[in-house]
C-alpha cells in the first residue's frame, strides 16, 4: 500500500510477527489453550459458532502486547496468559458484533458468523463470549483486570455507537474521529500493556506509562486499519474492505480530503458522500485521494503517533521484552493485513 514499506507476502508478514513475539511464546501459547477452555459449549450448534472464532485466528496482538509489557517488568505474572486470553475473548466479541454493525461477509479470510448464520446467531454468539470473559474475571482475588476491562467493553461500546452517529457527517472533525477511534480500538491495547505492566508488579505510575503506549500504538493500529479500508486489497487483508464508505463512516483520510477540498470539487465530494449514492467507492474516490495525498498525511498521524509510543517506554530498562515493545509499531505501520 500507498507509503508503507511493503512486506511483500503474507508468509513474511507472520514470520515478522513470529519473530517479534518469540520472547513470549510460551506465555502465548498458554493464553491460546486457556482461550481454546473457554470456547466450547456441550451444545453443537453454539460449539461450531464458538470454535469458528476461534478457530480462524487473528494476529493476537493484544495478548502479546500485554505479555511483552509483563515481561519488560521482569517479575512474575501467573496470570497473564489467563488476563491475555480474556482481552482476546473481548477483542473476538467485538468483531463479532463490528461484522454486523459494518454488514462485513469476510473476516480472516473466512465468512463472518453474521454472513453464514445472520444476525441473530452472531449478536448471540458476541454475548456469549462477552459474558464469558467477564464470568472469569470476575473470579479472579486481584480486581484490576475486571475493573479495567469492564470499563474498556462499555468504551468500545460508546466508540461503535460514536462512528453510527458519526455516519454520513460530511463535517466530523479530526478530534470528533480521534475520539471515536481511541474508544473503539485504542483503549484495548493500552488495558492490554497496562494490565501486564501491574499484573508483573509495577508501580502504578509505570502501569499508566504502559498504558499511554498501548493507546498510542492502538490510535496508530486503527489509522492503518482505515487507510487499509480505502486502499488495502482484500484477498491480502483478509477481510471486507470498503465498508466505512459503504456506511458512510468519515475515517482520517476522507476528513483530510473533505476539509482540503474546495470548489467544485467540494460539491462533488459532498455530493459523493451521502446515503445510498451508489458512486461512493474506493475506485471513484481514489483519484482524489491521491491527488490531496490525504492517504500519506493520515500515515504520517500514524507515524507520529508511533513516535510518541516508543517516547512513552525510553524509561523501561534494556531487556529483549522492551526491544520488541519498541519494534512491534513498525510491524504495525507496515502491515497489510
Ligand atoms: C481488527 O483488529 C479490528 C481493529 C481494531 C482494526 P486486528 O487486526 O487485530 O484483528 P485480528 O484479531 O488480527 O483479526
Ligand atoms: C474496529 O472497527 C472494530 C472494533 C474495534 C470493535 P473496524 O470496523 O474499523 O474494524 P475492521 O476493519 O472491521 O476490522
Ligand atoms: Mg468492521
Ligand atoms: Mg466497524
Amino acid at each position: 500500500m500507498h507509503g508503507l514499506n511493503k512486506i511483500s507476502t503474507s508468509d513474511e508478514r507472520a514470520a515478522m510477527l513470529g519473530k517479534l513475539v518469540a520472547p513470549v511464546l510460551p506465555e502465548l501459547e498458554q493464553a491460546e489453550a486457556a482461550l481454546a477452555r473457554h470456547l466450547t459449549s456441550h451444545y453443537a450448534f453454539i460449539q461450531t459458532l464458538v470454535r469458528h472464532i476461534e478457530r480462524f485466528r487473528g494476529k493476537r496482538l493484544r495478548p502479546a502486547v500485554l505479555l511483552l509489557s509483563a515481561k519488560a517488568f521482569g517479575g512474575e505474572a501467573p496470570l497473564g496468559p489467563e488476563v491475555g486470553a480474556l482481552v482476546e475473548m473481548i477483542h473476538l466479541a467485538t468483531l463479532c458484533h463490528d461484522d454486523i454493525l459494518d454488514d462485513a461477509a469476510t473476516r480472516r479470510n473466512v465468512a463472518t458468523v453474521n454472513a453464514e448464520w445472520g444476525n441473530k446467531a452472531a449478536v448471540m454468539t458476541g454475548d456469549i463470549l462477552f459474558s464469558r470473559a467477564f464470568e472469569i474475571l470476575g473470579r479472579f482475588d486481584d480486581p484490576r483486570p475486571n475493573r479495567q476491562l469492564s470499563r474498556t467493553a462499555r468504551l468500545i461500546c460508546e466508540g461503535e455507537l460514536l462512528q453510527i452517529a458519526s455516519r454520513y457527517n460530511a463535517g466530523l472533525t479530526e478530534e470528533e474521529y480521534f475520539d471515536i477511534i481511541d474508544k473503539k480500538t485504542a483503549q484495548l491495547f493500552g488495558a492490554a500493556a497496562e494490565l501486564g505492566a501491574l499484573m508483573a508488579g509495577a508501580s502504578e505510575n509505570d502501569g499508566r506509562k504502559l498504558f499511554v503506549y498501548g493507546r498510542r500504538l492502538g490510535m496508530a493500529f486503527q489509522i492503518v486499519d482505515d487507510c487499509l479500508d480505502l486502499m488495502g486489497v482484500e484477498t491480502t487483508v483478509g477481510k471486507s474492505l470498503g465498508s466505512d464508505l459503504k456506511n458512510g463512516e468519515p475515517t482520517l483520510p476522507l476528513i483530510h480530503l473533505l476539509s482540503h477540498a474546495s470548489g467544485a470539487q467540494k460539491q462533488e465530494l459532498q455530493r459523493l458522500f451521502a446515503p445510498d449514492n451508489h458512486d461512493l467507492t474506493r475506485e471513484n474516490l481514489r483519484r482524489y485521494l491521491e491527488a490531496a495525498g490525504s492517504v500519506e498525511y493520515a500515515l504520517g498521524v500514524a507515524r507520529d503517533e508511533i513516535q510518541r509510543a516508543r517516547d512513552e517506554i525510553a524509561f523501561l530498562p534494556a531487556s529483549t521484552a522492551r526491544n520488541v515493545l519498541h519494534d512491534l509499531p513498525y510491524y504495525v505501520l507496515a502491515r497489510e493485513s
